[in-house]
């Protein structure tokens, strides 16, 4: 199924260069580039069955659930945690410093400063959102679990997830533009918008961002 459907976009090897590909901005995932068997199952599921729209991403991943069956579905996830189980190995991933200016937030978020003071209180509820709870996926699948920007989806990602932990990197990057990107996202790039939150709960999330940095 995998080669009669995903290979248009994804690729025979699933390196996201189908030939399907041409122009789908953002291009299609780097299967091999990501540990597809740290996701979980339902998260998987969804991005098939719903399409890209479903999990945030991109509405050109299209959805599969008028055409598969659940089972094939479920025979295709277990296929591509075996096949893609390869830890992340990317590009600028994890580099410190990286080197990108992302969309520009309006000049009015630029300027603002987090409101809120980083107290465990504080910290401890973005923590929850950065691992724990942030829908459609946690921050940590992409920024890692250390906010090393080594998450098992990294090297799907061009450019890669932010590497928190690098000071130089981070503190070039105000608040305001922080803030803006992770309620909005980064247009063109993995990095979805996140209007779930609250705005509370987005400087919340940041306090702990930048807690990360060394
Ligand atoms: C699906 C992968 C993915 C997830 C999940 C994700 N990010 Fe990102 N994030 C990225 C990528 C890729 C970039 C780089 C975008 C760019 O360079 O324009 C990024 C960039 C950012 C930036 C901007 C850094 C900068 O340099 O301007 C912030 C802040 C951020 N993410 C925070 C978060 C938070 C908080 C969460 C969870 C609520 C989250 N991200 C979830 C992939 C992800």
């Amino acid at each position: 199924m995998y080669q009669e459907y995903r290979s248009q976009c994804h690729g025979f090897s699933g390196e996201g260069d189908g030939p399907g590909t041409a122009g789908l901005d953002p291009a299609p995932a780097a299967h091999p580039r990501m540990a597809i068997d740290q996701l979980p199952d339902g998260y998987l599921y969804n991005v098939i069955y719903f399409g890209g729209k479903s999990v945030g991403k991109s509405g050109l991943m299209p959805d599969w659930g008028m055409t598969l069956t659940v089972q094939q579905i479920a025979d295709v996830i277990a296929s591509m945690r075996v096949r893609f189980d390869t830890p992340a190995v990317a590009t600028t991933a994890g580099h410190c410093p990286q080197r990108r200016a992302p969309s520009a937030a309006p000049a009015e978020f630029v300027s603002r400063k987090n409101p809120f003071e980083p107290t465990a209180e504080n910290l401890e509820v973005g923590r929850n959102i950065y691992h724990e709870t942030a829908v459609p996926m946690v921050c940590q699948f992409c920024h890692g679990s250390k906010g090393d920007g080594l998450g098992p989806l990294a090297g799907g990602f061009i450019p890669p997830p932010r590497n928190f932990t690098c000071a130089e990197t981070m503190d070039a990057l105000s608040d305001g533009q922080l803030f803006w990107i992770i309620q909005n996202g980064s247009p063109g790039t993995g990095m979805m918008g996140f209007p779930g939150l609250t705005e509370e709960q987005a400087w919340q999330a940041l306090l702990y961002v930048r807690s990360l940095a060394r």
